[in-house]
């Protein structure tokens, strides 16, 4: 029976791989560390948590915290570490940087030094059936011009304190591997989207505001290109490369999906309007809403910070090492991305009030 270490399992991408890893296998334990800053929500997991006692232990804190990631270590035998915990909003690090240093750069540190203590046999060996994942981005590598592709061997050239510090991270994480032979992961994944993501992102803002009539705020000329993927290939692929992944070795995921933020926009437009239009299930929402949901809501904003302009991922490694491609079309994903969001206000609702805070960790306290 393997024992995960998932952290940052209350945010968007942790709380997606914990269903998928729970549900795929069956003997399996986690353990899931997270600070619940603003973007963790146990409600992302209450279901797993009251399905299954046995297997999901959940416990509030800090990747920084030594002495609570040590007690990890001694009270459960420790297969993987996957590290999803970070500060992730681009525009936040343009604001305030620090505390994107302190979790995503000394937060990896602490994790790595006590790995390495907890999982060292003495002479720079390690059990064979331990890895050390760190989930990383595409943004490390910067931006690209209209052609080429992101490989495993690109320069690192961050542009935003964000994927600087990512960047940062994943400096150390090669190093505790060149230099104490600790057998990590990094996976560099590009954009993803899907059911509960934060609604400060892109898509779920986007969603969020239309349902609302209010503006559509898109960055520059809308432009900027990225390359998206479902979360539940991400997290397919993270389960595959922990089996099948090298020691030492760096990952590329990419969803081959292309598109300028405007094409997203409009996309998730027109979709969002034929779901309300022609599904019976939205019937009395579509009677709420009018004409609005047209695109004269898009409204063009100043552009962000050193804006990179194009990402794009050559993902042909972990094709060919692990066995790994993208399985969901995103004309598919995204319609079942809205839909999610359609059957979920509530959860949009106690988030976009503020009130997800109190009610989820009292409802977690009260357990
Ligand atoms: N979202 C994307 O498109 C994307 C793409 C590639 C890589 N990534 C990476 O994947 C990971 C997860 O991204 P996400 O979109 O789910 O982020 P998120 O912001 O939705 O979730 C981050 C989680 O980490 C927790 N956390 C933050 N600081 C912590 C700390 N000091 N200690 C413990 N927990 C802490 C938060 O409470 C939250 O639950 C991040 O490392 C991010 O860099 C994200």
């Amino acid at each position: 029976m393997k024992t995960y270490f998932v952290t940052g399992g209350a945010g968007f991408i942790g709380s997606n791989f914990i269903k998928y890893i729970i549900d795929k296998h069956q003997d399996i334990k986690i353990v899931c560390l997270d600070k619940l800053t603003y973007a963790g929500n146990l409600a992302n997991i209450e279901e797993e948590l009251n399905n299954y006692p046995d297997r999901l232990t959940f416990i509030k804190g800090d990747i920084n915290n030594q002495e609570l990631v040590e007690y990890i270590f001694d009270t459960w035998e420790i297969n993987y570490i996957v590290n999803f915990a970070a500060e992730s909003h681009v525009d936040r690090s343009i604001e305030d940087a620090e505390v994107f240093l302190k979790t995503n750069v000394l937060g990896v540190q602490n994790l790595l030094n006590i790995a390495k203590d907890k999982w060292d046999l003495g002479e720079r060996e390690y059990r064979n059936d331990v890895r050390f994942l760190q989930v990383s981005t595409d943004e490390v590598y910067g931006s690209l011009g209209k052609r080429g592709y992101f490989t495993e061997e690109s320069n690192i050239q961050p542009n935003s304190p964000y994927s600087a510090s990512k960047a940062s991270a994943d400096m150390l994480v090669r190093a505790y591997n060149e230099t104490h032979n600790l057998p990590t992961i990094i996976t560099r994944c590009s954009n993803n989207y899907g059911p509960y993501q934060f609604p400060e992102k892109l898509i779920p803002l986007m969603i969020n505001n239309i349902l609302n009539g209010k503006e559509l705020p898109v960055y520059g000329d809308g432009l900027n290109v990225r390359d998206w993927l479902y979360v539940k290939d991400h997290c397919r692929a993270i389960d595959m490369v922990l089996e099948k992944g090298k020691a030492g070795g760096v990952y590329n995921i990419g969803g081959h999906n292309e598109e300028t933020n405007i094409k997203i926009v409009k996309t998730l437009i027109k979709e969002l309007d034929n779901l309300l239009k022609e599904n019976e299930a939205y019937k009395e929402m579509a009677a709420t809403k009018d004409d609005y949901i047209n695109e004269s809501l898009i409204t063009f904003v100043k552009d962000r910070l050193g804006h990179d302009k194009r990402y794009a991922i050559d993902p042909s490694k972990i094709k060919k090492e692990v066995g790994w491609e993208p399985t969901i079309m995103f004309e598919d994903g995204i319609v079942d991305t809205i839909k999610w969001y359609l059957d979920n206000q509530d959860w949009l609702k106690l988030i976009t009030s503020g009130d997800y805070k109190n009610y989820y960790e009292e409802m977690y306290l009260d357990r």
